[in-house]
């Protein structure tokens, strides 16, 4: 079955190919950074109409590229959520659409189970159940997979999600949009030494995160220096990548303890993070723990991960009728 994915949760637009025999057959992606960076941040306005313009072209692109016919196009499989509501319904509408003219079955797919799948698309792959730490820009959390569409919530986030904190001290630190690659890049010639940020919440029992009190600490660190030069805006970015991924490790510690999992799955944008993955491969030999995780461009938000997610449930039988919703706002756990 061939399925075409398509993203456009927020500001990329990811288009792809699921052959259910062969595998990914192609994938493109579009970024709306430069859009977007002029004004620190997604504005979701111009999110929605760029996805307009670019989500059709990239289609054929794709189609083009890797020589398949739309009549070779079994299922289409959209995100339909969580998200922008604009960008969301933009997929939605066109992955519909194409689906009615094509005469072929559509499937609104739920963007954390892409991302928590997208280790899937690799050679190496976990067997069930396994534990995923999910780490995006909107969500973080440690969940218990049991099989696909039974998902256990294990802890979550109560404020910022590690992204978001990765952006938001990026933004304070003058870096701009998209924060977290540049926080990471800015952290690698910081010194590790030079600051110490706490590790939220790992005092407590449980297995919840908070990380907007760091993004303070951050600031009032930066603001009580003398010379804000380049090295004290590196060291802090150290810091705050050290306390981001101590935190994490910590959690992942407790949750294998908790669950007696023996495989873990780091998914989501800051999976992207080479510092975390290094930190996590280290941490889960010491524990003879199994660790996967998709490759950097799978992490954060890509068509692949979607089309993916919908072959399997395109497969079982499961497609949605002709009128369609899109969900903002949305659970993931009870998926089946
Ligand atoms: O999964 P994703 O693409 O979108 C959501 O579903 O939210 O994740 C985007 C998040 C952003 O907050 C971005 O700053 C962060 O992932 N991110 C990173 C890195 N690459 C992306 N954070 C830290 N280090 C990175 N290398
Ligand atoms: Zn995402």
């Amino acid at each position: 079955m061939l399925v075409l994915g398509i993203e456009t949760s927020c500001d990329e637009t990811g288009v792809a190919i699921y052959d259910s025999e062969q595998g990914l057959l192609g994938h493109e992606l579009y970024s709306q950074v430069e859009l977007h960076a002029k004004y620190g941040g997604v504005v979701p306005e111009l999110a929605s109409r760029d996805h307009v313009r670019k989500l059709i072209p990239l289609i054929k692109q794709l189609l083009t590229k890797i020589n398949i016919k739309s009549s070779d196009i079994n299922g289409i499989a959209y995100t339909a959520g969580p998200g922008l509501i604009g960008a969301l319904l933009v997929g939605a509408a066109v992955g519909r659409s194409l689906a009615w003219a094509w005469q072929i079955p559509a499937i609104g797919v739920h963007h954390l189970e892409g991302h928590l799948l997208a280790t899937m698309l690799e050679s190496s792959i976990p067997s069930f159940p396994f534990l995923t730490l999910l780490v995006s820009g909107g969500h973080t959390q440690l969940m218990q997979v049991n099989a696909i569409g039974q998902y256990s919530l294990l802890g979550e986030s109560v404020d910022d999600a590690a992204g978001e904190a990765f952006d938001k001290t990026a933004k304070l630190l003058g870096l701009g949009y998209p924060g977290g690659p540049a926080l990471a890049k800015l952290a690698t010639q910081g010194n590790p030494e030079t600051f110490h940020f706490s590790r939220p919440m790992t005092k407590q029992p449980g297995l919840n995160f908070s990380f907007s009190g760091l993004k303070t600490q951050v600031l009032t660190t930066w603001q009580n220096q003398e010379s804000k030069n380049e090295q004290v805006k590196a060291d802090i970015a150290r810091a705050f990548e050290d306390a981001v991924i101590d935190t994490l490790i910590i959690k992942c510690k407790r949750a294998i303890k908790q669950t007696n999992l023996d495989s873990l799955v780091i998914a989501g944008g800051v999976g992207a993070n080479q510092r975390l993955r290094e930190s996590m491969t280290i941490f889960t030999e010491q524990i003879g723990v199994k660790l996967f995780y998709p490759r950097p461009i799978f992490c954060t938000d890509n068509g692949a991960m979607i089309a993916y997610a919908g072959a399997l449930r395109l497969m079982k039988g499961q497609c949605e009728p002709l009128e369609f919703s899109a969900h903002p706002r949305w659970p993931l756990a009870n998926q089946t």
